[in-house]
């Protein structure tokens, strides 16, 4: 066997462990037409699954569980080391250089650490005060410029010929040199969280810095998919500044969120949060704000079990190689989407696979359903986890329903059926993967698809839509309680034996 085919296997038969220790792939539901299904849990763009590793890790953690801001105690020692590797660990999976970059953790995921950047660069360089972003960003990669710019540029996508693609590069440096020496940063997904299309980050990074700019690369849904080095390239202006990602969506319970940036960039500028634990010394008059990062990024207690959590899913993956997850991933989305560009009146958003890549996610409709009611059935009958809507990035959802809009327009429609047309398509359904799916997975959400498409009136006469515009199916109902309560499980607990 040689080096490589030895290796590859065993990278296989740890990805299979890890699969086969994600938690709930075994979840069993009652469903609308009274039979049980396998749920299909397409969902983790949203949130992925946790993995057995990582609550297995957690728990052999947690009884040495103490605050990182004490050392006198054999507890604190050790959660200060904990602490510390998933600091590490985090720079290590994005590969920047620990020599000039720190990594931070904050809370509320990607978004409490882009609105970290935000607030920290436009005070660190207030003469740059122009953001660049694309139509394509999560809000959360949109509204904390937004705040706290004078102005954001929403530079457009490359307009391919089966529709959108990814950010178009020459358009963003367009717009760097329309706000020549104003702008701060450039701000774009790695990952789209609605099409899964993968942006050229590194040409972008090139853009930026001939613009004197930094990038800053939201990779919530990138992290979890794409391998990412951000240091280290033989042509230093394609390094990435600055990178925010997010625990629950790579395979972490909750939402410890990492920044990993240029140390330079959060020198010599007052740290956004003071507090605890980023200070040499304080005093009534005045307090000097420690060097150390990620120290003086750090104010208060941090979320020490989510940062070893985090930090455990990454080791993981990078044990495994995210080159070869990301290879195993892109067979699945093609295949999903090859399935799903088969059936009739399904519409699939953004550019075709040929002109860009995608990771993780692929967003369509059926034609003459509205969204919601697709994912209800999809739901209701299949057992099939998807998201619908908007998905926190209404002007790139927006523009992609309009195109098709645009499309399907025929001039004998009239004004209410136009109306009820757009009504319909405000809103997509996401299929979503993570490396729990396999080929199956993708060949039941086509087979779900199909079968719905095929019987659109069937299913719609079993729906209600309410006043907040979700379908409800108008008979069968779900009751979570007997699956789980937080409640009745403390209060068994506290009963149990006694
Ligand atoms: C591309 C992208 N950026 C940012 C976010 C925000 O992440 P979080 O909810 O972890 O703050 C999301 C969440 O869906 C996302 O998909």
């Amino acid at each position: 066997m040689s080096e490589k085919t030895s290796c590859d296997s065993k990278r296989a038969r740890m990805l299979a462990k890890l699969r086969a220790g994600a938690l709930g792939l075994g979840l069993t539901h009652k469903l609308a037409d009274g039979k049980s299904g396998r749920r299909i849990y397409l969902d983790s763009t949203a949130s992925t699954l946790q993995l057995g590793i990582v609550r297995d890790v957690v728990q052999k953690y947690l009884p040495h569980y103490a605050n990182t801001h004490t050392s006198a105690h054999f507890s604190a020692k050790l959660s200060t080391r904990e602490y510390a590797w998933a600091h590490s660990m985090a720079l290590d999976f994005v590969g920047a250089d620990a020599r000039d970059y720190c990594c931070f953790f904050v809370g509320s995921g990607a978004t409490g650490g882009i609105n970290r950047v935000a607030r920290t660069l436009a005070r660190k360089r207030p003469e740059r005060d122009v953001v660049i972003a694309t139509v394509m960003e999560h809000h959360s990669n949109d509204l904390p410029h937004r705040k706290n710019f004078a102005k954001v540029v929403h530079a457009p996508l490359v307009a391919a010929e089966s529709g959108f693609g990814a950010a178009d590069v020459a358009r963003i440096e367009s717009a760097l040199a329309e706000h020549s020496g104003r702008v701060n940063y450039v701000a774009v997904t790695g990952v789209s969280n609605v099409t899964g299309i993968i942006n050229p980050v590194h040409d972008i990074a090139e853009a930026a810095h001939r613009h004197g700019a930094a990038i800053l690369v939201d990779a919530a849904q990138m992290a979890a998919h794409v391998p990412v080095q951000m240091s280290g390239h033989k042509n230093p202006a394609r390094d990435l500044d600055i990178l925010c990602m997010s625990g629950h969506k790579i395979y972490a319970p909750s939402s410890p969120g990492a920044v990993v940036a240029r140390r330079e960039l959060f020198a010599g500028v007052e740290p956004d949060e003071v507090g605890g634990g980023m200070v040499d010394d304080v005093h009534l008059d005045r307090y000097m704000v420690t060097d150390k990062f990620p120290d003086r990024e750090e104010a208060g207690t941090p979320n020490i079990v989510g940062a070893i959590a985090l930090a455990t899913a990454l080791y993981a993956l990078k044990k495994i190689g995210m080159e070869y997850i990301a290879a195993e991933e892109n067979e699945l989305i093609k295949a999903a989407i090859a399935e799903l560009a088969k059936i009739k009146d399904v519409v699939i958003y953004g550019a075709a696979d040929a002109e860009c890549m995608r990771a993780g996610a692929v967003s369509f409709n059926i034609r003459g359903m509205h969204h919601s009611l697709t994912a209800a059935v999809l739901n209701d009958y299949f057992n099939i986890a998807v998201r619908n809507a908007c998905f926190c990035a209404h002007p790139y959802v927006r523009e992609m329903i309009s195109e098709d809009l645009g499309e399907q327009m025929d001039e004998n429609l009239s004004n209410e059926e136009l109306e009820a047309l757009a009504e319909m398509q405000r809103g997509m359904v996401r299929a979503s993967f993570g490396i729990y799916n396999e080929r199956r997975d993708a060949a039941a959400l086509a087979d779900a698809v199909r079968h719905i498409a095929a019987n659109k009136e069937e299913y719609a006469s079993h729906y209600r839509q309410g006043e907040d515009g979700e379908y409800a199916h108008t008979t069968f109902r779900f009751d979570s309680r007997p699956l789980f309560s937080a409640r009745d499980e403390a209060q068994r607990w506290l009963e149990e034996g006694g």
